[in-house]
């Protein structure tokens, strides 16, 4: 039997601002996924929470991008923004950027990681979920997970693994996407995806079978929105064991924590830190950005967990040195490289700012010579 992951997610409103979620609306959605599961529509369900933003696990036999499955999340975003809405929350039902649901959630602003697979003897995934970040944030640490044998000992010892794994990468402002082989193309995968701002990583494939390891929701809201409409606060799912690395071999790369772009107003460098399901909760300058990660296992397709995977204090440095790193971050202020560089800063409300002040700008040394100009002509006089 085929099965399929899916897990979408929401912002329908901040509780408070953008730091939380509220319980109403979170059991509202759960509520209505619930009763899917009743029907026979899903398998099963789970709902899990980071930031300001709701997730939908499911379960079920559709196959990705299935009207009825993207049918079911909408409508539960829905019915959680009309209790949003009902409670004054921060940015009620803000990603759903249409009132029409037309087939395919993909494009209406709710971010979407799916996969299809036949379910292993066992089956142990783990889905990724970020809050005051981009989709981007993930291509470090599954470059580490899938290519990086200092990170993962798997990949030279285990015979499934050695012969590396092909990522898909996708440049989103073209939509176009390349299809790079790992270990024989590593440095061109890193040309890429080391440009943050412009190439995410989508799905990662094991080249022993062609069989899915990972995908990640890459949907850019200002994109499809034209303008800001807050980060994208993305989800990724990872298969583990057997083949694939090792769950601490997924974990690994947040041990040690990077920066990514978010953060206050979506326009900011900070680092993203790996917290329990309860810490996931941001609130100092409206960050810094967090990740949890929900192990589950999967049997006959019913989510067995989650399991708070970061809920362990060996991720403690891992936190602290987080916040040494955005102690030194907040220490620039509004001034670069805290703040992102200009080209990002053009999805955000900044233009409109500089806009008022195109009017005012002059040719410095054209004004030069005109004074020089009107000294020599006063002096001539
Ligand atoms: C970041 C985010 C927040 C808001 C900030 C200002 O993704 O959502 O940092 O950008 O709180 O929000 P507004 O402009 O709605 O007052
Ligand atoms: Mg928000
Ligand atoms: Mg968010």
């Amino acid at each position: 039997m085929k099965l399929t992951l899916s897990v979408i997610k929401a912002d329908i409103g901040g509780y408070v601002g953008h730091s939380d979620t509220h319980p109403e609306v979170v059991q509202t959605v759960k509520d209505v996924v619930g009763s899917e599961v009743e029907k026979g529509n899903l398998i099963d369900c789970g709902i899990l929470t980071c930031g300001d933003d709701i997730a939908i696990v499911m379960t079920h036999t559709h196959g990705v991008d299935s009207e009825l499955v993207h049918g079911i999340a909408w409508r539960a975003f829905e019915k959680g923004t009309e209790v949003a809405k009902k409670l004054k929350l921060y940015g009620a039902g803000q990603d759903l950027l249409t009132d029409a649901f037309s087939g395919n959630i993909k494009g209406l602003g709710p971010g979407v990681a799916e996969m299809e697979f036949e379910e292993r003897p066992s089956e142990p995934v783990i889905v990724f979920f970020a809050d005051k970040t981009s989709p981007s944030a993930w291509n470090l640490p599954l470059y580490e997970m899938f290519a990086d044998p200092m990170n993962t000992a798997g990949l030279v010892i285990d015979p499934k693994m050695h012969d590396g794994y092909t990522f898909e990468v996708l440049d989103v402002y073209t939509g176009k996407a390349v299809k790079l082989n790992t270990p024989a193309e590593l440095y061109d995968l890193l040309a890429l995806i080391g440009s943050v701002g412009k190439y995410v990583v989508k799905n990662v494939y094991r080249n022993y079978d062609g069989e899915i390891a990972a995908t990640a929701s890459t949907q850019r809201l200002s994109l499809m929105a034209g303008q800001y409409v807050g980060k994208d606060d993305p989800v990724m799912i990872v298969r583990a064991q057997s083949g694939f690395p090792a769950v601490g071999e997924i974990l690994e790369p947040f041990a040690r924590p990077w920066i990514v772009e978010g953060w206050m107003r979506g326009s900011h460098n900070g680092p993203l830190m790996p917290v329990s399901f309860e810490d996931a909760r941001p609130s100092r300058f409206d960050g810094p950005p967090r990740v949890i990660a929900a192990g589950y296992q999967l049997s006959e397709g019913k989510l067995i967990g989650p399991t708070d995977l970061f809920r362990d204090p060996a991720f403690d440095k891992a936190r602290m040195a987080a916040q040494d790193m955005a102690d030194i971050l907040r220490r620039q202020g509004i001034f670069e490289p805290h703040r992102l560089p200009a080209e990002e800063m053009e999805y955000t409300t900044l233009p409109k700012i500089l806009k008022k002040l195109e009017g005012r700008f002059y040719d410095i040394e054209e004004q030069r010579l005109e004074k020089d100009q009107v000294m020599e002509k006063e002096d001539m006089d």
